[in-house]
């Protein structure tokens, strides 16, 4: 089975979207037994929380359930135990490739997006647009899965 893991600073924002929305297109693709998909963060302060209340209601709108969906800190293991690791952005980049051996590759969101000139996955708990986020998130989704159905034969 093929693992994804997206990386945030919080994990209650953009990475537990990016969970949630994958695992969607997943079913609806009928993939979801394929990919195993999780979340976490680089810093702790929110461990054990559900996604914050934008990126809660935006799903609902949508019909994308977070269900079990709970913060938690990004370890050492985690980088061993998935084969895909994805970072939001040029921090976490940095603060996941600190707990990396040298040879592990870290994947960029934006990498899966098509034709975007974003260079980072913009944060709402700061910009408060969690609709900006929403369709970068969408759309790297689908990238992801046509990625993973071109070099996993998914
Ligand atoms: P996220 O957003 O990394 O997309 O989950 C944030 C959530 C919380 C904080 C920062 C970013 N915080 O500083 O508490």
């Amino acid at each position: 089975m093929v693992s994804v893991l997206f990386v945030c600073l919080g994990n209650i924002c953009r990475s537990p979207m990016a969970e949630a929305v994958l695992r969607h297109q997943l079913r609806e693709e009928g993939l979801v037994e394929k990919v195993r998909v999780d979340s976490a963060g680089t810093g702790n302060w929110h461990a054990g929380e559900p996604p914050h209340r934008g990126t809660r209601d935006l799903l609902a709108d949508r019909g994308i359930s977070v269900d079990g969906i709970r913060a938690r800190q990004i370890g050492k293991q985690d980088l061993e135990n998935f084969d895909y690791v994805i970072v939001m952005d040029n921090n976490n980049y940095g603060d996941v490739k600190k707990l990396a051996r040298n040879e592990t590759e870290i994947h960029r969101f934006v990498d899966f997006i098509p034709d975007t000139e974003y260079k980072e996955v913009p944060d709402p708990y700061f910009t408060g647009d969690f609709e900006e986020t929403y369709r970068l998130v969408e759309a790297g989704c689908q990238g992801i899965i046509k990625t993973l159905r071109e070099r996993e034969g998914l």
